[in-house]
Protein backbone atom coordinates (compact mmCIF):
# COMPACT_ATOMS: atom_id res chain seq x y z
CA UNK A 1 0.00 0.00 0.00
CA UNK A 2 1.38 3.56 -0.70
CA UNK A 3 2.37 5.58 2.28
CA UNK A 4 -0.08 8.33 2.96
CA UNK A 5 0.51 10.55 6.20
CA UNK A 6 -2.19 12.28 5.64
CA UNK A 7 -4.10 14.31 8.75
CA UNK A 8 -1.31 12.51 10.95
CA UNK A 9 0.25 14.58 13.68
CA UNK A 10 4.58 14.61 13.86
CA UNK A 11 4.85 14.78 17.64
CA UNK A 12 7.51 12.42 18.07
CA UNK A 13 9.50 9.90 15.58
CA UNK A 14 8.78 6.56 18.08
CA UNK A 15 5.14 7.14 15.98
CA UNK A 16 6.43 6.98 12.86
CA UNK A 17 7.39 3.25 11.29
CA UNK A 18 11.00 3.61 9.17
CA UNK A 19 9.01 3.10 5.70
CA UNK A 20 7.13 6.43 7.03
CA UNK A 21 10.53 7.65 7.21
CA UNK A 22 11.48 7.17 4.72
CA UNK A 23 8.86 8.67 2.74
CA UNK A 24 8.81 11.95 4.46
CA UNK A 25 12.92 11.29 3.60
CA UNK A 26 12.18 10.58 -0.24
CA UNK A 27 9.84 13.56 -0.02
CA UNK A 28 11.80 16.18 1.37
CA UNK A 29 14.75 15.69 -1.58
CA UNK A 30 11.92 16.23 -3.88
CA UNK A 31 11.00 19.46 -2.56
CA UNK A 32 14.45 20.38 -2.07
CA UNK A 33 14.96 19.46 -6.11
CA UNK A 34 11.87 21.64 -6.90
CA UNK A 35 13.00 24.61 -4.78
CA UNK A 36 16.45 24.89 -5.99
CA UNK A 37 15.17 24.43 -9.78
CA UNK A 38 12.95 27.19 -8.89
CA UNK A 39 9.96 25.07 -9.64
CA UNK A 40 6.91 26.65 -8.26
CA UNK A 41 4.64 24.19 -5.51
CA UNK A 42 1.80 25.72 -4.63
CA UNK A 43 0.10 22.66 -3.86
CA UNK A 44 -1.49 23.55 -0.67
CA UNK A 45 -2.81 26.76 -2.06
CA UNK A 46 -5.80 28.19 -0.28
CA UNK A 47 -4.82 26.26 3.33
CA UNK A 48 -3.67 27.55 6.36
CA UNK A 49 -1.55 27.27 9.36
CA UNK A 50 -0.34 28.93 12.44
CA UNK A 51 3.08 28.66 14.38
CA UNK A 52 2.64 28.97 18.04
CA UNK A 53 6.33 29.44 19.59
CA UNK A 54 6.82 29.78 23.49
CA UNK A 55 10.56 29.69 22.86
CA UNK A 56 13.06 31.38 20.05
CA UNK A 57 13.47 29.76 17.03
CA UNK A 58 15.09 31.25 13.71
CA UNK A 59 15.61 27.91 11.72
CA UNK A 60 12.43 26.16 12.81
CA UNK A 61 10.40 29.37 12.52
CA UNK A 62 11.17 30.50 9.06
CA UNK A 63 11.82 26.82 8.23
CA UNK A 64 8.02 26.85 8.80
CA UNK A 65 7.26 29.95 7.67
CA UNK A 66 9.13 29.79 3.76
CA UNK A 67 8.07 26.52 3.41
CA UNK A 68 4.44 27.15 3.86
CA UNK A 69 4.56 30.25 1.74
CA UNK A 70 5.91 27.80 -1.19
CA UNK A 71 3.49 25.75 -0.86
CA UNK A 72 0.93 28.79 -1.46
CA UNK A 73 -0.20 28.99 2.51
CA UNK A 74 -1.44 31.47 4.80
CA UNK A 75 1.24 31.30 8.06
CA UNK A 76 -0.30 33.38 11.17
CA UNK A 77 3.05 33.58 13.95
CA UNK A 78 2.38 33.77 17.82
CA UNK A 79 5.49 34.29 19.72
CA UNK A 80 5.21 33.79 23.33
CA UNK A 81 3.46 36.65 24.83
CA UNK A 82 1.13 37.54 22.00
CA UNK A 83 -1.52 34.88 22.58
CA UNK A 84 -3.85 33.53 25.44
CA UNK A 85 -2.88 30.40 25.55
CA UNK A 86 -1.75 28.89 29.03
CA UNK A 87 -2.31 32.28 30.76
CA UNK A 88 -5.97 33.04 29.88
CA UNK A 89 -6.82 29.98 28.20
CA UNK A 90 -6.13 26.34 28.61
CA UNK A 91 -4.57 24.23 25.80
CA UNK A 92 -7.02 22.56 24.86
CA UNK A 93 -9.14 25.15 24.69
CA UNK A 94 -6.84 27.13 22.09
CA UNK A 95 -7.26 23.53 19.92
CA UNK A 96 -10.60 24.04 19.68
CA UNK A 97 -10.28 27.49 18.47
CA UNK A 98 -7.45 27.32 16.47
CA UNK A 99 -8.75 24.28 14.68
CA UNK A 100 -11.38 26.15 13.19
CA UNK A 101 -9.39 28.86 11.32
CA UNK A 102 -6.59 26.61 10.49
CA UNK A 103 -5.47 23.50 8.72
CA UNK A 104 -2.42 22.71 10.84
CA UNK A 105 -1.17 24.07 13.71
CA UNK A 106 2.90 23.50 14.75
CA UNK A 107 4.29 24.02 18.54
CA UNK A 108 7.53 24.72 20.28
CA UNK A 109 7.17 25.20 23.95
CA UNK A 110 8.01 22.60 26.97
CA UNK A 111 6.64 19.95 27.93
CA UNK A 112 5.85 17.40 25.64
CA UNK A 113 2.09 16.80 27.32
CA UNK A 114 1.32 20.31 25.84
CA UNK A 115 2.22 19.59 22.42
CA UNK A 116 0.34 15.77 23.02
CA UNK A 117 -2.60 18.13 25.01
CA UNK A 118 -2.98 20.28 21.58
CA UNK A 119 -3.00 17.27 18.99
CA UNK A 120 -5.65 15.48 21.28
CA UNK A 121 -7.95 18.35 21.17
CA UNK A 122 -7.48 19.70 17.89
CA UNK A 123 -8.94 18.33 14.68
CA UNK A 124 -6.35 18.94 12.07
CA UNK A 125 -2.56 17.85 12.14
CA UNK A 126 -0.46 19.18 14.68
CA UNK A 127 3.53 19.15 14.38
CA UNK A 128 5.74 19.39 17.21
CA UNK A 129 8.30 21.93 16.17
CA UNK A 130 10.18 21.54 19.70
CA UNK A 131 9.28 20.39 23.27
CA UNK A 132 11.90 20.03 26.39
CA UNK A 133 11.47 15.79 25.30
CA UNK A 134 12.05 15.53 21.69
CA UNK A 135 13.13 17.72 18.44
CA UNK A 136 11.67 15.36 15.23
CA UNK A 137 11.37 17.98 12.58
CA UNK A 138 15.02 18.24 12.94
CA UNK A 139 15.95 14.62 12.66
CA UNK A 140 14.75 14.80 9.05
CA UNK A 141 16.93 17.48 8.15
CA UNK A 142 19.83 15.55 9.60
CA UNK A 143 19.35 12.64 8.30
CA UNK A 144 18.94 14.31 4.63
CA UNK A 145 22.15 15.82 5.40
CA UNK A 146 23.81 12.49 6.15
CA UNK A 147 22.31 10.73 2.78
CA UNK A 148 23.78 13.82 1.27
CA UNK A 149 27.18 12.86 2.32
CA UNK A 150 26.71 8.92 2.55
CA UNK A 151 23.82 7.54 -0.02
CA UNK A 152 20.37 6.82 0.98
CA UNK A 153 20.87 4.01 2.46
CA UNK A 154 22.31 4.77 6.05
CA UNK A 155 22.51 1.53 7.61
CA UNK A 156 25.51 0.10 9.02
CA UNK A 157 27.01 3.67 9.48
CA UNK A 158 27.35 5.64 12.74
CA UNK A 159 26.78 8.70 14.42
CA UNK A 160 28.14 9.64 17.94
CA UNK A 161 26.49 12.31 19.67
CA UNK A 162 29.07 14.77 22.38
CA UNK A 163 27.91 16.09 25.06
CA UNK A 164 24.33 16.29 26.65
CA UNK A 165 23.21 13.31 25.61
CA UNK A 166 19.87 13.45 27.65
CA UNK A 167 18.59 16.69 25.55
CA UNK A 168 15.92 16.54 23.10
CA UNK A 169 18.21 16.63 20.41
CA UNK A 170 20.42 13.47 21.48
CA UNK A 171 16.80 11.46 22.13
CA UNK A 172 15.28 12.11 18.95
CA UNK A 173 18.68 11.12 17.21
CA UNK A 174 18.97 7.66 19.10
CA UNK A 175 15.34 7.20 17.65
CA UNK A 176 16.10 8.16 14.29
CA UNK A 177 19.36 5.92 14.40
CA UNK A 178 17.21 3.03 15.72
CA UNK A 179 14.42 3.15 12.73
CA UNK A 180 16.76 3.41 10.26
CA UNK A 181 19.58 1.04 11.28
CA UNK A 182 22.33 3.42 12.33
CA UNK A 183 24.84 2.78 14.94
CA UNK A 184 24.32 5.18 17.69
CA UNK A 185 26.85 6.23 20.48
CA UNK A 186 25.85 8.66 23.18
CA UNK A 187 29.29 10.24 24.84
CA UNK A 188 29.42 12.19 27.74
CA UNK A 189 29.32 11.84 31.72
CA UNK A 190 27.14 9.33 33.57
CA UNK A 191 24.51 11.99 34.13
CA UNK A 192 24.01 13.34 30.91
CA UNK A 193 22.81 9.88 29.18
CA UNK A 194 19.76 9.49 27.23
CA UNK A 195 16.98 8.84 29.93
CA UNK A 196 15.69 4.56 30.56
CA UNK A 197 12.28 5.51 28.94
CA UNK A 198 14.33 6.01 25.81
CA UNK A 199 16.78 3.76 26.33
CA UNK A 200 14.31 0.64 26.33
CA UNK A 201 11.99 2.39 23.89
CA UNK A 202 14.64 2.32 21.10
CA UNK A 203 16.79 -0.90 22.16
CA UNK A 204 14.13 -3.89 20.19
CA UNK A 205 14.03 -1.08 17.37
CA UNK A 206 18.18 -1.31 17.33
CA UNK A 207 17.98 -4.85 17.30
CA UNK A 208 15.31 -5.09 14.96
CA UNK A 209 17.44 -3.35 12.54
CA UNK A 210 20.59 -4.71 13.42
CA UNK A 211 21.90 -1.68 14.55
CA UNK A 212 24.09 -1.02 17.55
CA UNK A 213 23.15 1.97 20.88
CA UNK A 214 26.31 2.46 23.04
CA UNK A 215 26.35 4.70 25.94
CA UNK A 216 30.11 5.79 27.00
CA UNK A 217 31.73 8.20 28.59
CA UNK A 218 34.83 7.39 27.03
CA UNK A 219 35.44 9.82 24.13
CA UNK A 220 38.07 7.60 22.01
CA UNK A 221 35.41 4.91 22.14
CA UNK A 222 32.09 6.97 21.26
CA UNK A 223 34.05 8.34 18.34
CA UNK A 224 35.85 5.49 17.13
CA UNK A 225 34.52 4.69 13.46
CA UNK A 226 31.70 7.19 13.13
CA UNK A 227 31.00 8.52 10.27
CA UNK A 228 29.52 11.81 11.75
CA UNK A 229 29.93 13.28 15.53
CA UNK A 230 27.18 15.41 16.16
CA UNK A 231 26.80 17.94 19.12
CA UNK A 232 24.49 20.67 20.53
CA UNK A 233 24.78 23.27 23.21
CA UNK A 234 25.48 22.32 26.82
CA UNK A 235 22.17 23.95 28.12
CA UNK A 236 18.85 23.52 26.16
CA UNK A 237 16.19 26.72 26.37
CA UNK A 238 14.22 26.77 29.39
CA UNK A 239 17.04 24.86 31.65
CA UNK A 240 17.80 27.14 34.58
CA UNK A 241 20.85 29.68 34.80
CA UNK A 242 22.63 27.50 37.49
CA UNK A 243 22.94 24.71 35.15
CA UNK A 244 25.98 26.58 33.82
CA UNK A 245 28.80 26.22 35.59
CA UNK A 246 28.18 22.94 36.74
CA UNK A 247 27.41 21.83 33.26
CA UNK A 248 30.26 23.14 31.93
CA UNK A 249 32.67 21.80 34.20
CA UNK A 250 31.40 17.94 32.91
CA UNK A 251 30.93 18.25 29.21
CA UNK A 252 34.11 20.18 28.93
CA UNK A 253 35.97 16.84 27.80
CA UNK A 254 33.43 16.27 25.15
CA UNK A 255 33.77 19.41 23.14
CA UNK A 256 34.10 18.80 19.46
CA UNK A 257 37.65 19.80 18.39
CA UNK A 258 39.91 18.58 15.48
CA UNK A 259 41.72 16.10 17.55
CA UNK A 260 38.30 14.31 18.57
CA UNK A 261 37.66 14.50 14.68
CA UNK A 262 40.74 13.03 13.75
CA UNK A 263 39.20 9.89 15.76
CA UNK A 264 36.24 9.10 13.65
CA UNK A 265 36.47 7.58 10.44
CA UNK A 266 38.09 8.89 7.49
CA UNK A 267 35.70 10.87 5.73
CA UNK A 268 33.32 11.72 8.75
CA UNK A 269 31.51 15.03 9.00
CA UNK A 270 30.40 17.58 11.08
CA UNK A 271 26.71 18.40 12.43
CA UNK A 272 25.30 20.56 14.73
CA UNK A 273 21.59 21.33 15.24
CA UNK A 274 22.78 24.98 15.78
CA UNK A 275 22.37 27.71 16.78
CA UNK A 276 26.36 26.70 18.53
CA UNK A 277 28.66 28.36 20.71
CA UNK A 278 32.07 28.46 18.64
CA UNK A 279 33.05 31.66 19.40
CA UNK A 280 32.04 34.98 22.05
CA UNK A 281 30.55 36.71 18.83
CA UNK A 282 26.90 36.16 21.02
CA UNK A 283 26.05 37.78 23.89
CA UNK A 284 25.70 34.64 26.03
CA UNK A 285 29.07 33.24 24.40
CA UNK A 286 30.74 37.05 25.48
CA UNK A 287 28.91 36.45 29.18
CA UNK A 288 30.15 33.03 29.13
CA UNK A 289 33.63 33.38 28.39
CA UNK A 290 34.40 36.35 30.94
CA UNK A 291 31.95 34.37 33.77
CA UNK A 292 34.15 30.85 32.74
CA UNK A 293 36.74 32.07 30.50
CA UNK A 294 35.68 29.49 27.77
CA UNK A 295 36.01 31.08 24.33
CA UNK A 296 34.21 28.33 22.58
CA UNK A 297 31.98 25.28 24.14
CA UNK A 298 30.52 22.59 22.62
CA UNK A 299 32.46 22.89 19.54
CA UNK A 300 35.39 24.76 18.29
CA UNK A 301 35.54 27.30 15.84
CA UNK A 302 37.96 24.91 14.06
CA UNK A 303 35.90 21.82 13.25
CA UNK A 304 32.88 24.24 12.81
CA UNK A 305 34.35 26.52 10.49
CA UNK A 306 36.39 23.14 8.68
CA UNK A 307 35.99 21.31 5.92
CA UNK A 308 34.15 18.15 7.81
CA UNK A 309 31.50 20.57 8.12
CA UNK A 310 28.11 20.04 6.99
CA UNK A 311 26.08 22.76 9.64
CA UNK A 312 24.74 25.38 6.89
CA UNK A 313 23.60 21.99 4.82
CA UNK A 314 21.64 20.74 7.12
CA UNK A 315 20.41 23.74 8.27
CA UNK A 316 19.01 24.57 5.31
CA UNK A 317 17.39 21.20 4.83
CA UNK A 318 15.48 22.27 7.84
CA UNK A 319 13.26 24.24 5.26
CA UNK A 320 13.16 20.83 2.52
CA UNK A 321 11.99 18.54 5.36
CA UNK A 322 9.51 20.52 7.20
CA UNK A 323 7.83 21.37 3.86
CA UNK A 324 8.17 17.96 3.42
CA UNK A 325 5.94 17.27 6.85
CA UNK A 326 3.87 19.64 5.71
CA UNK A 327 2.50 18.55 2.58
CA UNK A 328 2.19 14.94 3.47
CA UNK A 329 0.23 15.40 6.91
CA UNK A 330 -2.18 18.36 4.63
CA UNK A 331 -2.68 16.81 1.49
N1 LIG B 1 17.82 23.83 15.25
C1 LIG B 1 16.78 24.60 15.61
O1 LIG B 1 15.72 24.12 15.99
O2 LIG B 1 17.01 25.92 15.49
P1 LIG B 1 16.05 27.08 16.02
O3 LIG B 1 16.05 27.03 17.51
O4 LIG B 1 16.66 28.34 15.49
O5 LIG B 1 14.67 26.86 15.47
N1 LIG C 1 18.76 21.29 22.83
C1 LIG C 1 18.51 22.58 22.26
C2 LIG C 1 18.11 22.48 20.83
C3 LIG C 1 17.93 23.79 20.12
C4 LIG C 1 17.54 23.64 18.70
C5 LIG C 1 17.45 23.30 23.07
O1 LIG C 1 16.43 22.68 23.39
O2 LIG C 1 17.65 24.47 23.40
Amino acid sequence: MPTSLSGRDFLKLLDFTTDEIKYLLRLSKQFKALKLAGTPHRYLEGKNIVLLFQKTSTRTRCSFEVGAMDLGMGVTYLDPGSSQMGKKESIADTARVLERFYDGIEFRGFAQKDVQDLADNASVPVWNGLTTEWHPTQMLADILTMQEEFGDDLRGRKLVFMGDAKNNVARSLMVVCAKLGINFAACGPKDCMPADDVVEATAPIFAENGATCTLTSDVAEGVKDADAVYTDVWVSMGEPDEVWAPRIKELEPYRVTAEVMAQAKEGAIFLHCLPAFHDTNTTIGAQKAEQFGITEMEVTDEVFEGRQSRVFDEAENRMHTIKAVMYATLS
